[in-house]
């Protein structure tokens, strides 16, 4: 039994066609009982469901929303609350008044919207700031002496998160697999920015589409050789390629 964690936007989403060719292979191996997949995204439940229902993602066996603050299992609805052991574990560490004052005074943030603030994450754009990537580490330098609570996630040169430390797509996986008793042996993850690397830090099989952004490249080349996969293929094309390469899906798609 293989286990799928992929990032939504990007990753999965960019090319239709070529999602549906992926979504399809998927099923057959879901079908077969050989594959755990998990929706792995910094969207929320409402907005995954919107992609099920009219982007052609494929049905999943868990969602992780919110850069792994929030975990769903089925059924889905609007309805669906996340999973309360995982909330739980995350509130005990996290304040939001605090993260929030690691943000105070850096000159060109603006917030992202209430629905992507939540009692465990908090989010902001520094496109608007005159050196982005100096705000963001000026914001990591803030949150260094609190690392055991809190870890900063900066994606796409524009996206800034203030997560619980415990938080993150890759431990949200680790927990999800160890509740499940899936082996990790057995963990492909796949994905674009910056707020994958926490996935590619966690498991050994990794695959970077071709439209990666650069600090996930970055990222990548501090892991040990034939950890993770540059896809020649961009989205998900890139993930099927992957997937062919690490063995989950053979040859090409038939
Ligand atoms: C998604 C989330 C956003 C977050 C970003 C990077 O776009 O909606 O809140 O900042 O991912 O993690």
């Amino acid at each position: 039994m293989w286990t799928l964690a992929s990032d939504v936007d990007g990753t999965l989403t960019g090319d239709r066609d070529a999602l549906d060719r992926l979504a399809a292979r998927l099923y057959r191996l879901r079908a077969e009982g050989e594959l755990f997949l998990i929706l792995s995204t910094g969207r929320r439940l409402t907005q995954v469901l919107d992609g099920l229902a009219e982007e052609g993602l494929p049905e999943p066996d868990a969602v992780l929303c919110q850069v792994g603050t929030e975990i769903y299992r089925p059924p889905l609805t609007l309805d669906s609350e996340p999973m309360i052991e995982w909330r739980h574990r995350l509130l005990g560490e996290y304040s939001r008044d605090e993260a929030l004052s690691f943000l105070e005074g850096i000159e060109g943030l603006v917030m992202q919207d209430d629905v992507f603030n939540t009692e465990l994450k908090t989010s902001c754009f520094l496109d608007g700031c005159p050196q982005p990537d100096a705000a963001a580490e000026e914001i990591r330098r803030r949150v260094r002496p609190y690392a055991d609570r809190y870890q900063v996630v900066w994606s796409s040169g524009r996206d800034l998160d203030i997560l619980p430390a415990s938080s993150g797509k890759g431990k949200a996986i680790r927990f999800l697999i160890e509740q499940k008793e899936l082996d990790s042996q057995n963990v492909v993850v796949a994905g674009d920015t910056g707020n994958d690397a926490a996935m590619f830090e966690e498991f050994n099989k990794c695959i970077a589409v071709a439209n990666a952004k650069p600090e996930l490249l970055d990222m990548m080349r501090t892991l040990g050789e034939g950890r993770a996969y540059l896809a020649e293929k961009p989205y998900a094309a890139g993930v099927e390629e992957g997937l062919e390469h690490f063995g989950v899906l053979n040859g090409s798609a038939s």
